[in-house]
């Protein structure tokens, strides 16, 4: 059972060349080149947790009544390493990614993965591949996920579920860089719903999201922004980041949890915020008001942040009414100051003063 859990690294005779590895890691890009190995855990009803294995990243062998090809029981997790420019390996709060996983886990009927495991498989998974983690500016994105791995179609939770973690390494999520991004408001679908599964990262929510993402990059935009279910009002978040608003009194808004993901970089830019001395407000904030304070002048900036995109701003607006800037389409300097400030943590270039990195 769980405690007692031992992980066996099994030999790996497939690994890249230094060369060719090289070559990958140069420009990567997001989350198109993976890396030498994976880890896998099993979970059955009778045996729990078992049979860890560092091993080397390989296709799965699925039947095809297997429980997560027809009922989406499948929830995952969006975390880095980074190399540091004095070479130190470093994770970023993976305590959080490891209790919200657990969160998800609940809210899909499936076993929770005890926090300690799920830890000692990112870092054996990381210390594995540590060649593959890019210097400078790139980083090596980590990808936990679980399935439900049951061969049976009736309707229920399944009973053997496999954990596993992969790895790649990424360089800037938006093709711009850190250059404004352009978002689509979504008016006619939704992302979640109360008593749904909006806060928990599972598979399902990003397959209903696709629909609006593809109508965003058809309107030229490179995310979509999610309004609320119940009355199409309240922006919520988008495809894969939260959002934030800041106003011509210093102030910073960003829309309450709920059914929205309670995203990990979302709590650090609060807290970066708020030590700055900056009011944040967890509070709704209407669409219509959006638009209002846009024209007005009194919202000076707008910016994304999420584990893949760090924080980018957001520069122009589309919606089925037309659309608008922000601050002329430009970064402005509040949003420049936190992504800087928390790239500089992530990297180990500044004092980590809220204990955030976790070095390997
Ligand atoms: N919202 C959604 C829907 C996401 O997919 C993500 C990315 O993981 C986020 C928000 C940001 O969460 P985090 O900062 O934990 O990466
Ligand atoms: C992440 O930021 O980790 C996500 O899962 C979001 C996705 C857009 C890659």
């Amino acid at each position: 059972m769980a405690d007692s859990v031992q992980f066996q690294t099994i030999p790996n005779s497939n690994r890249l060349s230094d060369e060719a590895r090289a070559q990958l890691i140069a420009e990567p890009g997001f989350g198109k080149v993976f890396t030498d190995h994976m880890v896998t855990i099993e979970w059955t009803e009778d045996a729990g947790w078992h049979d860890a294995r560092v091993r080397a990243r390989e296709p799965f062998s699925i039947d095809p009544a297997s429980a997560v090809l027809h009922y989406a029981q499948e929830i995952f997790e969006g975390m880095k390493a980074y190399r540091g420019s004095d070479g130190a390996i470093t994770l970023f709060r993976p305590e959080e990614n490891a209790r919200r996983f657990n969160q998800s886990a609940h809210r899909m009927a499936m076993p929770e993965l005890p926090e300690e495991l799920f830890l000692e498989a990112i870092e054996r998974l990381v210390a594995i591949d540590a060649a593959w983690i890019p210097a400078g500016e790139g980083s090596l994105y980590l990808r936990p996920f679980m399935f439900a791995n049951d061969v049976f179609l009736g309707v229920r939770p399944a009973k053997r579920y496999v954990f596993c973690v992969i790895a790649s390494p990424v360089g800037a999520y938006f093709k711009g860089g850190a250059k404004p991004i352009s978002v689509w408001v979504s008016d006619n679908y939704s992302r979640a719903a109360a008593g749904g599964t909006g806060a928990a990262k599972c598979g399902g929510n990003y397959a209903g999201s696709l629909i609006a993402q593809a109508e965003a990059i058809e309107h030229g935009c490179d995310q979509v922004v999610f309004l609320d279910a119940a009355e199409h009002r309240w922006v919520e978040e988008l495809g894969g980041m939260n959002i934030f608003f800041v106003f011509d009194d210093g102030t910073v808004k960003t829309p309450p949890l709920g059914t929205i993901l309670p995203g990990i970089t979302r709590a650090l830019v609060i807290a970066l915020a708020r030590d700055k001395g900056i009011v944040v407000e967890e509070a709704r904030y209407g669409f219509d008001q959006w638009q209002a304070d846009a024209q007005s002048g009194r919202l000076r900036e707008v910016f994304v942040c999420g584990t893949a995109a760090t924080i980018v701003s957001v520069g122009r607006i589309l919606h089925s009414g037309g659309e608008f800037l922000i601050g002329g389409g430009e970064a402005g300097p509040v949003t420049q100051d936190l992504r800087d400030r928390l790239v500089a943590i992530q990297r180990g270039e500044t004092n980590d003063q809220f204990g955030w990195r976790r070095t390997l």
